[in-house]
């Protein structure tokens, strides 16, 4: 994408996108990414579900309370991380973003990334990760790995974590889920003692 075209694009905001027929006609609204917009650690899940296609912000549902947990417990409130997804639309029966899909919204969530511009970004389950990655990821074994890829011409820090709606199906899946999170911290700067001070990660 050259300069022009990213000057007139918005990736925390997106108005009245029409570019994947079949999700325009599923969901009630876009759904953007909500945080502060200079935030240092970004979440970036698959798409939205019922209640995020409800209510309109990322993770809200059961999955949203997993994550919540897990960041209050290292020190992370939700109010200081940004949450996005791959897709702001959510697909019908929640069957995941096809291709083409995901490649419509990828000008978006890179537009988010640019202006974010977080020291790390946490892919949460397999679609996330294999599209940030552009590679196949196996998500179980690969959780808590780092790597550095370019993402608009920008290297980038992608940490591979499960979705936390991985560990309400399988519990044993929860502490490779806290410990992800905890890493993800740990490259914010932040520990568990920070928990409930702080609002905002860029004061630290
Ligand atoms: N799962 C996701 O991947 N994203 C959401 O926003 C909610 C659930």
């Amino acid at each position: 994408m050259d300069a022009d075209d990213r000057s007139k694009m918005d990736g925390l905001e997106v108005e009245a996108c029409t570019r994947c027929p079949a999700l325009v006609e599923s969901r009630s609204r876009i759904v953007d990414g909500t945080g502060p917009p200079d935030a240092d650690v970004l979440f970036v899940g698959e798409g939205p579900g019922k209640r995020e296609d409800a209510e309109g912000e990322p993770f809200v549902g059961r999955s949203g309370g997993v994550l919540d947990e897990q960041l209050r417990t290292v020190g992370l409130e939700r109010e200081s991380v940004r949450i996005t997804n791959c897709v702001r639309c959510r697909p019908p029966e929640n069957r995941d973003p096809t291709g083409e899909e995901l490649e419509h919204c990828r000008d978006y969530l890179e537009a988010e990334i640019d202006q974010v511009d977080p020291d790390v970004i946490v892919t949460l389950g397999k679609v996330p990760s294999e599209h940030l990655l552009g590679r196949s990821v196996a998500v179980t074994s690969e959780a808590g790995s780092v790597e550095t890829v370019r993402i608009d011409g920008t290297p980038r820090r992608v940490l591979v974590c499960l979705h936390p709606a991985a560990t309400l199906y399988d519990r044993s899946q929860e502490s490779t889920f806290a410990e992800t999170i905890a890493e993800a911290a740990a490259i914010a700067g932040v520990s568990p003692d920070d928990a409930g001070g702080q609002s905002r990660l860029g004061e630290y």
